[in-house]
């Protein structure tokens, strides 16, 4: 009964050409982009922002899931409802992040190991019984000189798949999020190979810890060049790298891939995920989907700035780019 529940969850996470909505950024996170638009970094500031979020008219046409975050599951919308209950009447599917982020890895001067494990069988039977019903949990790598590391990609790996076992164990889809930074001057090339090392490494431990593919989501980068890379790659050619290296490296049973955004425009994201699926989605295993925080929200915080007054504008810039990225499973996004 929970394999099948488990399978149902994640495959309705990528049903009918939707995605996932990342509203599950950290207190500091939260704050520093709030910081940068003048809001108050206030803890009821970040509930108004979220209340925002959820009571968008429409949102649940495009969003199939929501990722929230611990303080926002305790709290409740203006009208005093509790936000899980306010996302599953817009039609989503509620989840929560628990990783407790990354933090500098020992003996591994610039990489990171994500941390969280301890204690987390039992935040998660609370969080099943809260209503929530899938669970994100981020691995950073970064691609520097002489990094990543194979000690920092097989800690990072092995982490997520224990969280991923655990996440089962309590009935909750685990969404398995390796992000490879794009930060840097590194070639397209150089990060598809260490993607594809990374997500080898990361279904060789899913495997080792017993998840069941079938109840899974991988959430990972695309296949960019660096930042600061002198050759960036057109929209089709990103798109086929991407593709080409989840075909070796991605098991046919995982039923959905939704890819963050990582730092792009939004009209980027949107316009390669489209290509992505325009050039190859009757070729596809699984579903390539999006799990978006910054380039579904960016537009619409500009907007709300932390006045009232703007709420309306600032839902419809949400709901835009929210309907964007729909377009783009289809292959049909026009910016
Ligand atoms: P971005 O889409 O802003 O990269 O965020 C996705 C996410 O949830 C990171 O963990």
């Amino acid at each position: 009964m929970k394999t099948q529940a488990l399978i149902d969850t994640a495959r309705k996470l990528v049903a009918d050409d939707k995605g996932v909505l990342a509203m599950d950024e950290s207190n500091p996170t939260c704050n520093k982009r709030f910081a940068k638009l003048g809001i108050p970094q206030t803890k009821e500031a970040r509930r108004a922002w979220r209340e925002l979020i959820v009571t968008t008219p429409g949102l649940g046409r495009s969003i199939s899931g929501a990722i929230l975050y611990d303080e926002t599951v305790r709290q409740q919308t203006n009208e005093g409802i509790p936000f899980v209950k306010a996302v599953m009447d817009a039609g989503i599917i509620p989840g929560i992040k628990v990783d407790a982020g990354a933090k500098e890895m020992a003996g591994h001067p610039g990489e990171k190991i994500t941390e969280g494990l301890d204690g987390l069988r039992d935040r998660l039977a609370e969080y099943a019984q809260m209503g929530l019903r899938f669970a994100k949990w981020r691995a950073v790598i970064t691609i520097g000189k002489d990094i990543p590391s194979r000690g920092c990609i097989e800690a990072n790996g092995q982490a997520l798949a224990r969280y991923g076992a655990l996440c089962q164990e309590a009935a909750l889809v685990p969404i398995v999020e390796p992000e490879v930074l794009m930060d840097g001057t590194h070639t397209l090339e150089r990060c598809r190979k260490v993607t594809e090392e990374v997500l080898r490494t990361v279904f060789n431990q899913l495997y080792r810890q017993r998840v069941m593919l079938e109840g899974v989501i991988l959430k990972p980068n695309m296949v960019l060049p660096g930042l600061d890379c002198p050759q960036q790659e057109g929209v089709d050619e990103v798109a086929d790298a991407t593709v080409g290296c989840f075909l070796r490296a991605v098991p046919a049973a995982v039923p959905g891939i939704t890819f963050l955004s990582g730092g792009q425009s939004p009209e980027l994201a949107s316009a390669r995920l489209n290509a992505m699926n325009a050039r190859w989605q009757s070729q596809l295993p699984w579903a390539l989907a999006f799990s978006f925080a910054r380039a579904i929200q960016q537009p619409a915080m500009e907007i709300w700035s932390g006045q009232d007054a703007h709420v309306t504008a600032a839902q419809q810039a949400l709901l835009h780019r929210a309907d964007c990225n729909r377009a783009a499973r289809r292959g049909k996004y026009t910016a």
